[in-house]
């Protein structure tokens, strides 16, 4: 029968204490890590979520009884120890923050029993992670996940506490909105009030701190969930949590102010790390051209170089046939891999393909000076020679080109050059590079739905310098729009908006609304936009995202307590699952049996 409190007050986490405590009674409270019994004496290890602290018992301070249930203690129980602070009879532990102190147990109480966990509670488990999520509940007790978590928390504390600060003020918005079929796909939640009719659940605050800045409100913040129906990765999950903002009378320079300054203070305060500022920009141009990316990794150089001048007279077909077709042949130098074994470099090549490449183009320099190359055959020595010298290769380097359409050969150089430098180990994770990518392209052509879409979103702000484009060159129209880059992930985006309403219908026009589909999407904030707006930007980052990154974890399942998996399913929970007949039937919800295959 597990014992209650009754009477006891915790009067320390486990590592709050230190040699300064040494005779001090205290009481502690916690699980059980591990048990050693060493005949009349035991060692515990005691852990709670500030870490761990050795608990010793003999029967002579403990007494009989207390000794005889302390034998009994095994992993993950749950006790209560009232005893004093000494320091260590035994060897020091320079690797725990309390090695050098114990507590001398003279009384326990056992809280709650435990059985034999599925998998040991411990700093990098080996456990496959499935089984990680389906007891999520235990793999959250493990220390890493523990410290991922403190520190999303102090993420979350410290923004509120520098925006409040900044005058914004936090303001919930609705999470049962109305369906936009803008960006991802929506969660849809059925009404049973309204039988037929759906409410999504938002993809972003966007809409509501758009009409929050037309309500006056100036500096908005929250912390927002959010849901998007779409292909899940390692830093992607159907909900997550935005730190969402909007100002009004600001532009630019003003949302990237603001946030620098938050950025800073949380790596400061967080990861005592200096965040240099300003924070460097750069546009969505330049970031392509040099990074094949719009979310460059700037840890490292190895950028790309457009050799398409210098083949253009080239007879060999891939890179003829590319820029014949408009297309461009770009190249990238891998500093001092000349040397890279031929099995390599294919396995180069089919990583290339995996992004859309038809091919990969290389010529590995040896140290001697000699040539490997997969196409100096259809190359004159000039030809080669020229190409050489535009890439800046130097016996030892290996250079690798893709000649296809402006979008194939950067998302392949791009993802290309992140592959080899993480196989060369330069990719530091605690070396925090941050970046703006600015004056993102206002739309971009969609083939699946041969129609141009927004970027970012039908709200972005397009730049006063190309908007009479709008109708002769739409995709050459840059909008207002920046991103906030770090190590190669996107952290956050943002924008300045539209607040005049002839360019908002212009936009709408030009994204293929019509004017009364417009009416019928986006009336409420067309509506608004008649009495008065201010102008307005904002952005938005991905908390889940911040987190991954200050904690140096690879996915951010790491950083959310009850994650979501590839197909979006829990484990734990085993979420979706089917729901009652009369649940459905009070929706007016029939499943049709070519989605369940019955
Ligand atoms: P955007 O769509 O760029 O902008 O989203 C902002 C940031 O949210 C994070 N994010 C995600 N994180 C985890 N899982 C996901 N599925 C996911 N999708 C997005 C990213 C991203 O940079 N309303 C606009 C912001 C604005 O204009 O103010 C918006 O939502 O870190
Ligand atoms: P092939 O004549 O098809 O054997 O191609 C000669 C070389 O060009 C091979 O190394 C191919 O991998 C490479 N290659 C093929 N298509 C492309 C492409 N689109 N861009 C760059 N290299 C390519």
């Amino acid at each position: 029968m597990p014992e209650s409190m009754l009477g006891l007050k915790r009067s320390h986490r486990c590592t709050e204490l230190g040699t300064a405590d040494i005779g001090r009674k205290v009481t502690v409270m916690g699980w059980v890590q591990k048990s050693r019994n060493k005949g009349g004496i035991i060692f515990v290890d005691l852990r709670d979520r500030s870490g761990i602290l050795q608990i010793i018992f003999e029967e002579k301070d403990c007494g009989p009884e207390g000794f005889a249930k302390a034998e009994k203690l095994r992993s993950e129980f749950v006790i209560a120890v009232v005893g004093r602070v000494e320091a260590r009879t035994g060897a020091v532990n320079q690797n725990l923050a309390t090695g050098s102190i114990e507590v001398r147990a003279e009384s326990l109480r056992i809280l709650s029993e435990s059985e034999t966990p599925p998998f040991p509670i411990e700093e990098n488990s080996k456990t496959r992670e499935e089984l990680r999520l389906k007891y999520r509940f235990l793999d959250l007790r493990r220390p890493d996940l523990q410290r991922n978590l403190m520190l999303r928390s102090r993420i979350a504390v410290l923004t509120r506490q520098f925006l409040a600060e900044e005058g914004f003020l936090e303001i919930e918005t609705p999470t049962l909105i109305k369906s936009t079929p803008e960006g991802a796909r929506d969660y849809l939640v059925p009404s049973r009030v309204h039988p037929g009719s759906f409410y999504a659940l938002p993809q972003s605050p966007q809409l509501f701190k758009q009409l929050l800045m037309c309500a006056g409100y100036d500096r908005y913040f929250q912390l927002a969930r959010c849901y998007r129906d779409e292909d899940l990765r390692a830093d992607r999950q159907p909900e997550f949590t935005q730190i969402d903002m909007e100002l009004s009378f600001a532009d630019v320079d003003d949302v990237l102010d603001v946030n620098e300054r938050l950025i800073h203070k949380l790596f400061k305060e967080i990861l005592n790390i200096e965040i240099p500022l300003p924070i460097p920009r750069m546009t969505w141009q330049e970031a392509m051209d040099r990074y094949g990316s719009d979310k460059p990794d700037i840890r490292f150089g190895m950028e790309l170089t457009n050799v398409s001048e210098v083949v253009k007279d080239s007879k060999f077909v891939v890179f003829h046939n590319a820029l014949e077709a408009g297309g461009t042949v770009r190249g990238i130098n891998a500093k001092g891999q000349g040397a890279m074994p031929r099995k390599k470099i294919d396995a180069l090549v089919e990583f290339a393909k995996g992004y859309g490449a038809k091919g990969l183009a290389y010529i590995a320099i040896q140290p001697d000076g000699t040539r490997k190359s997969s196409f100096a055959k259809f190359m004159t020595e000039e030809e080669m020679t020229a190409l050489i010298a535009a890439m800046d290769g130097e016996p030892g380097d290996l250079l690798l080109f893709a000649a296809d359409k402006n979008k194939v050969v950067w998302d392949v150089l791009g993802a290309l050059r992140v592959e080899i430098a993480g196989q060369l180990g330069l990719l530091k994770k605690d070396d925090f590079r941050f970046l703006w990518v600015t004056e993102f392209p206002l739309l971009e052509y969609s083939e699946e739905q041969g129609r141009f879409v927004a970027m970012h979103h039908p709200f972005t702000m397009p730049m006063d310098e190309d908007w009479h484009l709008i109708d002769s060159d739409p995709g050459a129209v840059r909008a207002k729009a920046y991103d906030i880059v770090l190590n190669g992930t996107e952290l956050g985006g943002g924008s300045v908006r539209i607040h005049q309403s002839d360019i908002q219908s212009k936009m709408f026009e030009v994204l293929g609304f019509t004017p009364e589909k417009a009416q019928e999407q986006f009336g409420f904030l067309l509506e608004a936009f008649k009495y008065g707006v201010p102008p307005h930007a904002g952005l938005a980052y991905g908390l889940d995202r911040v987190a991954m990154l200050m904690g140096g974890c690879d996915s951010i399942r790491e950083v959310i307590a009850f994650p979501k998996v590839k197909d979006a399913s829990c484990l734990m929970t085993e979420a979706p699952s089917p729901v009652d007949a009369k649940q459905l039937e009070e929706l007016g919800i029939e499943i049709s049996e070519s989605v369940t295959g019955e």
